[in-house]
């Protein structure tokens, strides 16, 4: 079953100096536990076409025309307070900079454990804690007992990435929106959190829509890719068919 549709959606930037085309007439479909790559340069609209699904776009951003439909039940003209809940339950989100995501101020782990009794407020302390810990395990955070008291700034760029998804994962999603959630990290620390990515939608059944400009990325990780460009998505299909050629020349 499709766990995402989006039909025909359009997205403007309205600014003084006039409209902004951003994401024109874009239709795609997500399958449950599949990583739909959505692949282009900067600029192209990924961004923007990820925001317009949460609901996240900034005021001068208006969704001109489109549905967009979870688990089959429309959810274009979703109130802020409906969207919260699907925020909350059913959508995650993971972006480009852990360091941004993160709150400076407050130790990891109560950070995820804030995250854990959004969903579950009655929850216990115990229960909570050892939810903390499962969660830091699950994102290979090592000695999470320790961890869970240290800062974000204590942390590398590669674990508070980790953090952030365990953050994620708190909401028990249907959908992980990633964002070029690698772009910030080193080559082999950007390994690292992709392995993980694949290893929790192998474990946890999730569905991924993976934003990225790097082919390299998009080769490894796709079920399915998008192929985007200025605003538009020009070709989807199955992984196999899109990256034939990258793949063989990575493997000669
Ligand atoms: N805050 C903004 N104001 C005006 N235009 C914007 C804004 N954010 C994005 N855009 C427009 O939308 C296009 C797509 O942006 P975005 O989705 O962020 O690109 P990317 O594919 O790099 O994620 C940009 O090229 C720009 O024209
Ligand atoms: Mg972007």
């Amino acid at each position: 079953m499709d766990v995402l549709t989006v039909k025909n959606l359009s997205v403007s930037f309205y600014r003084q100096s006039g409209e902004i085309e951003a994401v024109k007439n874009v239709s795609f479909s997500l399958r449950a536990g599949e990583i739909l790559v959505i692949m282009g340069d900067t600029g192209c609209g990924k961004s923007v076409l990820c925001k317009s699904i949460v609901k996240l776009l900034p005021d001068i951003a208006k969704v001109k025309t489109g549905q967009i439909f979870f688990q089959g039940k429309e959810i274009t003209d979703y109130s802020e307070k409906e969207m919260q809940k699907l925020r909350g339950n059913s959508f995650s989100m993971v972006f480009q900079n852990p360091m941004t995501a993160l709150n400076p101020c407050m130790s990891v782990g109560e950070q995820i454990a804030e995250a854990v009794r959004l969903r579950q407020p009655g929850i216990s302390r115990k229960d909570l804690k050892s939810r903390v810990t499962e969660l830091m395990e699950l994102v290979g955070l090592d000695r999470p007992g320790e961890r869970a008291g240290q800062y974000p700034i204590h942390f590398s760029g590669g674990m508070a990435q980790r953090c952030v998804i365990a953050i994620a994962l708190a909401a028990k999603p249907s959908v992980l929106f990633a964002d070029e959630p690698t772009t910030s990290l080193d080559a082999g620390v950007q390994e690292q959190i992709l392995e993980l990515l694949l290893e929790l939608r192998r474990k946890l059944g999730m569905a991924v829509i993976l934003i990225t400009h790097n082919p390299y990325v998009a080769a490894k990780m796709a079920d399915r890719a998008a192929l985007m460009r200025g605003g538009e998505i020009y070709r989807i299909g199955d992984a196999e068919e899109i990256f034939e050629k990258i793949i063989h020349n990575n493997h000669p």
